[in-house]
């Protein structure tokens, strides 16, 4: 199994030594269920390898923000990426430092900007020229300088699904090379700005190092160039991406290799390298568990209608991604082709295609490699109430989210 915690006793899949069909008893269906320690141990993968080297490893919030999990990484002493205010509001109230946070985003607001400067965060990363100028004003406005790394585009080819590939100059992230050159300079005269590191990000579920290794060269090549205006560079932020294996055919590298890639591509012992994993250290973490409402067949084909749709795990119908599906309670019968498809009114509401499975009415199935973009991205569509979160810690459960109620849907609503 590609996963990082999750094992058979008996035939039943448990999370650490949970058994998921307890779970799922026990907090109904479909929820989401992350193992603690499993997302402990990826974590300190990443920050063991760096060894002697300074470092900090900033957890990519988007990409499973639940309060738990933060709280599990901030009491490591993570760092934190984040994309809004909101992010960093999470982050705080799970008990992170701010210190340790950087602030992605080609977006940010005026406000979300305020909110970061007063808390105190660790750099801002620069995505436009416009911006640069906007986090200048509003550090004078508020008499506090701001840290900050512009994120450069270096134009390599992730080698990855377009909708995740951020780092080739098509592409709506970072500023190029020269555009960067430019940008120091000015923040460098600065009296509000604070020219800390530079940064990037190429693109996610990267599966081959050498892009990584490329870009680092190039982020080096232009430090140097830097360098020789007289602007020198405290830390280097290679953002995230290490992939994760969705399939036994996959051949994820470890953050041990990843890092060590990094590493030797930078080549300098005593400048401090950031790193802004998220899929890899909670995708094989956690899992999606749904119950088998109907069977059905139509002409030949074989349905089984589940409880979790679209809009509880979006990327198989978002991003044609393959995610492995597998009954919780394996038997001897017979399995057979099943689509695994969802309530919700649209052809594209599936979690898998020609799955080989062995299923009745009532039985669960497991959406495997979920704890990455999963909960994250589920919506309300057709007025579907969003899945509990359960996180195992060895033979304990944690209910770290209820699930949604229909008051809670229509709350802010008002008749007229
Ligand atoms: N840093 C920045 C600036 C990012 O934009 C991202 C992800 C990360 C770090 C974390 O990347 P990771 O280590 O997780 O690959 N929803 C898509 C993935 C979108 C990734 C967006 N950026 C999916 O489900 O595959």
């Amino acid at each position: 199994m590609t996963l990082d915690s999750i094992q058979r006793i008996n035939g039943t899949l448990h999370i650490e030594n949970c058994n998921l069909i307890q779970i799922a008893q026990q907090v109904d269906t479909p929820c989401y269920v992350y193992s603690r320690n499993g997302i402990r141990q990826r974590w300190q993968a990443f920050d063991a390898a760096f060894a002697q080297q300074p470092h900090l490893v900033c957890y990519a919030v988007k990409t499973n923000s639940n309060l738990a999990v933060l709280q599990t990484l901030a009491q490591l002493g993570a760092g934190f990426d984040i994309v809004s205010g909101g992010e960093l509001a999470r982050v705080l109230s799970a008990g992170g430092n701010a210190a340790n946070v950087v602030f992605s985003g080609v977006g940010k607001t005026t406000n979300e900007m305020r909110f970061a400067l007063q808390s105190g965060i660790k750099c801002f990363n620069i995505e436009s020229e416009a911006e640069l100028y906007r986090l200048e004003k509003i550090a004078a406005e508020e008499a506090t300088p701001a840290t900050i790394s512009i994120r450069v585009n270096p134009d390599v080819d992730p080698k990855t699904h377009a909708y995740i590939s951020t780092g080739l100059k098509e592409n709506k992230f970072g500023v190029s090379f020269d555009k960067a050159f430019e940008l120091y300079r000015y923040a460098a005269a600065s009296a509000h700005l604070v020219v800390h590191g530079i940064d990037c990000h190429i693109g996610s579920q990267l599966l081959d190092l050498s892009p990584i290794q490329e870009a680092a060269k190039r982020v080096v090549a232009f430090q140097q160039k830097l360098a020789a205006e007289g602007i020198y560079l405290q830390h280097i932020d290679m953002g995230g991406g290490l992939g994760i294996n969705y399939q036994d055919s996959d051949s994820a590298p470890s953050p041990a290799e990843y890092v060590t890639a990094i590493v030797q591509a930078i080549a300098q012992p005593d400048m401090e390298i950031l790193v802004e994993p998220g899929r890899a250290i909670v995708g094989n973490n956690g899992v999606l568990i749904t119950k088998v409402e109907y069977l059905k067949e139509n002409e030949g084909k074989h349905f089984a209608v589940v409880d979790a749709a679209m809009n509880d795990l979006i990327r198989p119908s978002l991003y044609g991604a393959w995610q492995n599906i597998c009954e919780v309670q394996e038997t001897d019968d017979e399995k057979q082709l099943f689509d695994i498809v969802g309530p919700v009114c649209e052809t594209g509401d599936f979690l898998g295609k020609q799955r080989l499975l062995a299923v009745q009415e009532g039985d669960y199935l497991a959406v495997l490699s979920a704890g990455a973009y999963g909960f994250v991205m589920s919506s309300n569509y057709n007025t579907r109430p969003r899945a509990a979160e359960v996180m195992v810690d060895d033979t304990t459960i944690h209910i770290v989210r209820q699930r949604e109620t229909l008051d809670d849907l229509m709350r802010a609503e008002q008749l007229i």
